[in-house]
């Protein structure tokens, strides 16, 4: 287990060797399986103002858009019929939906037998409980960073102590519990990285997402320089080595900041994809980041180009729920 001062080390200095030890405690600890999760981004309306996220409620350069309860369970629907155990829904911080609201569609979606991870924001105990007993099966919600005034700086009328509350709540309700950071943030140090993984470790997080800052346009950060891909692998391959068998998304961030950083990714300790199976006509105006990829037009069809890119690789789409291998 690597120190507060190790990490820091590992994160200042050229370490190929951390990716290949990095890889071989994935393939020990998870196995050649990668699990997809495909993503409905079902609402692009927030009441935020993250001052990275292109969704924020100040930007008003992209055109808003909410899914239907019904349009979002037969979203869920195709994504089950082409052989996806697991659906994410995200979207802003949209009080449009309802407890009750949310509740209908999580229950609706359960009955296609397959898993559901949520990740809709801060909420109240009373939500997730509801969530959860509705069979919400995960839940997503990145720390974004652990460094206290940063986290201030970046996140105007938030509080880091109920991010911290929302995710003590969900591991209490018995969620898989996912949270993560950005890389890159202005102003962020190596010091405050190595506190994030270390605060993965802590709450003994069940997933962990990481990706670099990709400036957005219509955001304050939009002068800002993108993240480096290369401390995000770090950052990747460091929390790997260090939480064993939890899962790892090769995040989208990473392959739109490089055509091959989702590769480099599950090549550094990553096991898990998120292929966007929102429909077309919603998906470009979910920008939290400009140029986010997306790998194809329909759910089945991402399904096939993911397979055959993993297989080039010696990796293979997992058939089980793939939650954490306890
Ligand atoms: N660049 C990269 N990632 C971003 N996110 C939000 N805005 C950006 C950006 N500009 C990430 C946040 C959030 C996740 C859904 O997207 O970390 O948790």
């Amino acid at each position: 287990m690597f120190s507060r001062e190790e990490i820091i080390e590992i994160l200042n200095k050229p370490a190929e060797e951390i990716f290949t030890l990095a890889d071989k405690i994935r393939q020990e600890q998870v196995g050649n399986e990668v699990h997809l999760r495909g993503l409905i981004e079902f609402s692009n309306i927030c009441k935020r103002q993250c001052k990275y996220c292109g969704l924020r409620c100040e930007n008003k350069g992209i055109s808003r858009y909410r899914m239907t309860p019904d349009e979002i369970i037969l979203c869920a629907r195709n994504a089950a019929e082409a052989g996806y155990k697991t659906v994410v829904l995200q979207s802003g911080e949209d009080e449009y939906y309802s407890r009750d609201i949310l509740c209908k569609i999580i229950s609706e979606i359960k009955k296609l037998n397959i898993a559901v991870t949520l990740s809709v924001g801060e909420k109240s105990f009373e939500d997730y409980q509801a969530y959860r007993e509705s069979g919400a099966d995960r839940y997503l919600l990145r720390i974004e960073t652990t460094d206290r005034n940063l986290y201030q700086r970046m996140h105007p009328g938030a509080d880091i102590n109920n991010r911290i509350r929302c995710l003590e709540n969900l591991r209490e309700l018995g969620y898989e519990v996912g949270t993560g950071c950005l890389v890159g943030l202005p102003g962020q140090t190596l010091e405050s990285l190595a506190d994030d993984i270390l605060f993965f470790k802590e709450i003994n997080a069940d997933m962990i997402g990481i990706g670099p800052l990709i400036p957005h346009p219509d955001t304050p950060l939009k002068n800002c320089n993108a993240g480096s891909l290369k401390i995000a692998l770090k950052v990747i391959a460091i929390t790997r080595i260090m939480l064993g068998n939890i899962n790892i998304p090769a995040t989208t961030a990473m392959e739109t900041l490089d055509p091959d950083g989702r590769m480099l990714a599950l090549k550094s300790g990553a096991n898990v994809i998120m292929p966007n199976v929102t429909p077309v006509i919603y998906k470009d105006k979910y920008e939290i980041y400009p140029n986010k990829i997306s790998f194809s037009e329909n759910a089945s069809q991402s399904r096939q180009f993911v397979e055959e890119i993993l297989k080039k690789a010696g990796r293979s789409i997992a058939n089980d729920y793939g939650f954490r291998k306890r």
